[in-house]
């Protein structure tokens, strides 16, 4: 497996992943991610590097985005937002490519790079009402901090994303990825 960066034409296959995504949610009855992601927010995303995918055989299988500030302002304080950290944003797996773990070897690559970077947290705002996500991450070693319920300051509707949970970086070798994002210009 390999990483890279993203680019514009990876545009349709981010968007395909999150309908995929969306449509597997839908059908446990969860309603996370009903609405579709704005393609010019994937896209400034993407333009920025900081969305990644992890290709198999030539073929993306899994995304995450990392940003080093949190892209919504008023969930974490500004005591938390002092302190060095990436922020995990869309993390997918492809479901044919699902209950492989690739989740956590995709965080622990997260992790390794923060690390790299001097950040000293791992950090994520999951789906507020999705208690099987919170616990999905609580067993891949992330603590909840608190679940911020006030209004979202982007699009002043209900936080959806307010569950916060952090874990320390750490550097991790031996991951078993090309990491094509070490040698690539940005
Ligand atoms: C989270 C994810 C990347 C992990 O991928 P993976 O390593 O292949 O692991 P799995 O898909 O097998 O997920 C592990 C467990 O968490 C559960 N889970 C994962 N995401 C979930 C979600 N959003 N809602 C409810 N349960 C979820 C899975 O059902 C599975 O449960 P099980 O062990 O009872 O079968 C992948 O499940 C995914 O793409 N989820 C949907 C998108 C998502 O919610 N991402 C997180 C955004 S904050």
């Amino acid at each position: 497996m390999i990483v890279r960066y993203a680019t514009p034409d990876d545009l349709g296959t981010l968007l395909d992943f999150r309908r995929e995504a969306s449509q597997w949610l839908s059908a446990q009855g969860i309603d996370q991610w009903r609405k579709p992601y704005p393609p010019d927010l994937m896209l400034a995303s993407i333009k920025q590097g900081n969305v990644f995918l992890f290709d198999v055989d030539g073929q993306a299988v899994a995304t995450v985005t990392l940003d080093d500030e949190d892209l919504e302002p008023g969930a974490w304080t500004d005591v938390e937002l002092a302190e060095p950290a990436l922020y995990v944003h869309k993390l997918t797996v492809r479901r044919e490519r699902a209950g492989r773990q690739l989740g956590s070897l995709i965080l622990d690559w997260a992790d390794d790079r923060a690390a790299r970077t001097g950040a000293r947290w791992l950090r994520l705002d999951a789906w507020t009402t999705n208690t099987k996500l919170h616990a999905y991450y609580l067993e891949q070693g992330f603590q909840h901090v608190r679940t911020v319920t006030e209004g979202s300051a982007v699009n002043g509707g209900p936080r959806v994303s307010g569950w916060l949970a952090q874990r320390p970086c750490r550097p991790h070798t031996s991951l078993g990825l090309e990491d094509l994002t070490r040698s690539a210009q940005r």
